[in-house]
């Protein structure tokens, strides 16, 4: 995976046109708040493919990442949507990162993984609220593409273990075009 300076790279020469977000957000949707009321923040949103659509959704959404350039990006297709995005710009690896308590009503994580922010993902959600997690699972090396260092890959049947306590609603794990495990849970 790309270091700080690589992200800022690939998202400067980003086109401005908004990417498709995961299908896997679209399938969330039904077991999200209805008309999209509440906060909700996307972490390690790079460019806010996810952010947008949930802000599209009705959602006051907060884009968090350590790339400025991926945030200039979100906010500039934000703008051109006429929607509206708080960005943030945090080191989600820093020892002292605080995403806040009980604050998020969603949690949409996609393509990103560190497992130390994952306690602290959970206290940012409200009671009730969800999460949404899909990311590579160790199966994606047979592919060549994506992160090639174990710490950024799941193994088989961990996320939902890293969410232990929470309330599973769906999960599956998939090894077709790509290898990926994505779950959707709820805080009790
Ligand atoms: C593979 S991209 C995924 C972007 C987005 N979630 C998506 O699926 O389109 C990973 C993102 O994580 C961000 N990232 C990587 N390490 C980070 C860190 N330590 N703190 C905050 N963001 C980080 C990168 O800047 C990049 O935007």
């Amino acid at each position: 995976m790309a270091d700080r300076s690589g992200w800022e790279a690939k998202y400067r020469s980003a086109a401005r046109s908004i990417p498709d977000p995961d299908t896997f957000l679209c399938e969330a949707r039904s077991y999200l708040p209805r008309h999209g009321v509440g906060a909700a923040a996307d972490v390690a949103s790079g460019g806010g493919r996810h952010a947008l659509r949930l802000a599209r959704w009705g959602f006051r959404v907060q884009a968090i990442d350590y790339s400025d350039e991926a945030l200039r990006l979100c906010s500039e297709r934000a703008a051109a949507s006429g929607l509206k995005i708080e960005t943030a710009c945090v080191d989600l690896e820093s020892p002292v990162v605080d995403l806040g308590i009980d604050r998020f009503d969603v949690v949409s994580v996609f393509n990103y993984l560190h497992r130390p922010l994952i306690p602290i993902l959970k206290q940012s959600l409200r009671p009730g609220g969800i999460v949404i997690y899909k990311t590579y699972t160790r199966k994606q090396l047979q592919f060549g593409t994506g992160p090639k260092n174990p710490d950024f890959l799941l193994d088989e049947n961990e996320l939902p273990q890293l969410f232990a306590g929470f309330r599973h609603l769906l999960y599956r794990e998939t090894c077709a075009s790509e290898a990926a495990a994505a779950l959707i849970a709820q805080r009790p």
